[in-house]
């Protein structure tokens, strides 16, 4: 990153992620691009997946969807499991800065230090989630916390338009 600040480089990514929005041709490609663009330019986002409500599935669950990093025995997370589980089930930004501290914490790898996981909505309901993982402790700021969102929502505004 050099010299580059926090904020230029997430105004960079942001914007490259503006761009991928105007170029994929569907909401798949885009989530794959997403996973892509965060985990390159992101140092410190070392796992980016998306886990997606599986349509129809009763209980509600959460299955693994494009994703860039290490393989994860969590593929299918249910509503009551994990940080996943909370954020999809609340709705709201899950933000852990210390994984040790919180026993709702799903082990992915034992490098895993911080995690934000952000709900992805369709027409105002949960539809699925952006998880990162940081081998960093309180690798997520509010500056990391708005660019994240800002992927979600792209993801989600591409789906209802499907
Ligand atoms: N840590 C997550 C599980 C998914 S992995 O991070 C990829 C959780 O606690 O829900």
């Amino acid at each position: 990153m050099g010299t580059k600040s926090k904020t230029d480089k997430v105004d960079e990514v942001r914007k490259a992620a503006a761009h991928l929005n105007s170029e994929a041709r569907t909401a798949d490609q885009l989530m794959e691009g997403i996973t892509l663009l965060l985990n390159k330019q992101m140092l410190k986002y070392n796992w980016v997946g998306f886990y997606m409500l599986e349509p129809g599935a009763d209980p509600p669950t959460l299955v693994l969807g494009h994703y860039q990093g290490a393989m994860t025995p969590h593929t299918r997370i249910a509503l009551n499991q994990g940080i996943c589980g909370a954020a999809a089930s609340s709705g709201k930004t899950v933000v852990v800065d210390d994984v040790t501290k919180d026993p709702r914490y799903l082990a992915c790898s034992l490098e895993t230090k911080s995690e934000i996981v952000v709900p992805v909505f369709v027409s105002g309901k949960v539809a699925g989630e952006l998880d990162i993982d940081s081998h960093f402790p309180a690798a997520f700021a509010s500056a990391d916390r708005e660019l994240v969102e800002y992927c979600a929502q792209l993801v989600g505004k591409r789906l209802e338009n499907k």
